[in-house]
């Protein structure tokens, strides 16, 4: 017997349809009343129900690189969906999983030798973490301990949320978070402080991973560190025997001007942690990369020491035909072509108005650049909430973190799109 609906709702408007059944992420509904419906989206647009259009100057939380309902994407997605929808990942395999696999290591830094998949970025860090600290427990260490940046943001399941240093909202789960030591990051003239302060928290030897967004530190406020200063943590890291994890799942695919942010590092990491543009804002997907002698320490004889972890849409075949399809897209001459062009636009604009008195900091990695305002404004206030709205009376969808403003814009950004993003930026510095 079907179940009869007994809900029926009193309203048309789909603001007032949502706040009555949709609990929104990252959201206090009580402060925060308005979602504001959308009904398509298009290359670098996204559109309302009034028919207002809004350039997507984060690529939807850095995910459509390559603009959204971009043709050939659908075209993966919909080639594949007549193939092959779902499958089971365990017990069975598929070419679009292995091809991606492939293409995967050929393009990530050398050494990387097996895909793990799953499906988003707060998975693709948990993965991380439980290979790094089962790696140790198979070989009957006792490692238990995660090393990892202040301020690093690494997703929201219940081992990235707590090796995040940015949990000023998780205090309700602080005393089932996993253990974890912090470091400061390296700002280049504290390197060597650093690296004192890491050598006493490793003397205990029971660190067994080190967790960070390499470069950038995305939602912290697109916060850079010391490329020299990494080096060394990870350079120790490796002499310790602890696992090092570099969660990409901001940065991966361009974003930093090369296609890793790791690419930009001497000593690479043992894990890569990837999602977001890896499908190209398509489908939810997310993939942990780690080196072979981590495999190796899970091969056995054992069936305990394998790694007991799965998704249900774990290498789900549309997913992986669609990040195959935006791999494609990120290696054409054109795409390549137009980050250039936006990091010299940047570069070009920063140097205008870096300056600025009403300016703090101003930040560009790649496509990213990121201005501090000289202000004091909390990270959902209601001064942030202006600034928002200053923006989308403008057209433009951004999304402030306190007093950063910061824009990570799709590939396809023309020329106009920048200037009229660079302008709204001059506005607002005028204004706030
Ligand atoms: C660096 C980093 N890691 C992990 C995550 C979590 O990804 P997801 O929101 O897909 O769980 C994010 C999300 O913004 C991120 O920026």
């Amino acid at each position: 017997m079907l179940n009869k609906s007994k809900y029926k709702t009193s309203h048309h408007n789909l603001t007032e349809r949502d706040r009555e059944v949709i609990w929104h992420p990252l959201t206090q509904h009580k402060t925060h009343q308005h979602s504001l419906p959308v009904v398509k989206a298009e290359g670098t647009l996204i559109y309302d129900e009034r028919g207002n259009s809004y350039i997507d100057a984060i690529s939807s939380w850095y995910t459509s690189m390559y603009g959204h309902c971009n043709e050939k994407l659908i075209d993966a997605i919909s080639n594949q969906a007549k193939k092959l929808d779902q499958v089971i990942f365990s017990g069975f395999t598929h070419e679009p999983a292995v091809k991606l696999a492939e293409k995967l290591i050929s393009i990530l830094p050398e050494g990387f030798s097996k895909v793990f998949y799953n499906d988003n970025g707060s998975t693709a860090t948990e993965i991380g973490l439980k290979m790094a600290l089962q790696y140790h427990h198979n070989k009957g260490e006792k490692r238990n301990t995660i090393l990892a940046f202040e301020e690093g943001f690494h997703g929201d399941t219940f081992g990235a949320m707590s090796v995040s240093g940015l949990s000023v909202y998780n205090g309700a789960f602080q005393e089932h978070f996993i253990k974890v030591l912090r470091l400061p990051k390296p700002d280049g003239s504290n390197n060597a402080e650093i690296l004192k302060i890491l050598e006493e928290l490793a003397q205990n030897n029971l660190i067994a991973g080190f967790i960070y967004e390499p470069i950038i530190q995305g939602a912290a406020g697109m916060k850079t560190y010391d490329k020299t200063g990494l080096n060394s943590i990870l350079k120790y890291c490796k002499s310790q025997e602890i696992i090092c994890i570099a969660d990409e799942v901001m940065t991966g695919f361009g974003k930093t001007g090369t296609c890793f942010a790791s690419d930009q590092i001497d000593t690479k990491p043992d894990i890569i942690c990837l999602s977001k543009a890896l499908t190209a804002g398509m489908l939810p997907m997310g993939a942990t990369v780690c080196k072979q002698f981590i495999y190796d320490a899970f091969y056995a004889d054992e069936v305990s020491k394998g790694l007991f972890h799965a998704h249900t849409y774990s290498g789900n075949p549309l997913a992986c035909a669609v990040a195959l399809e935006a791999i494609n897209l990120y290696e054409s001459q054109l795409i390549q072509q137009n980050i250039q062009h936006i990091i010299e636009a940047h570069q070009v604009f920063k140097g205008e108005i870096e300056h600025h008195p009403k300016i703090k900091s101003i930040r560009q990695v790649g496509v990213i650049l990121a201005i501090d305002l000289d202000l004091t404004i909390e990270r959902y206030g209601n001064v942030r909430d202006k600034i928002y709205s200053f923006f989308m009376e403008r057209g433009i969808y951004l999304r402030p973190l306190g007093k950063t403003i910061y824009i990570v814009p799709p590939y396809i950004f023309s020329r106009k799109e920048l200037s009229q993003v660079y302008q709204a930026f001059r506005e607002i510095l005028e204004k706030f």
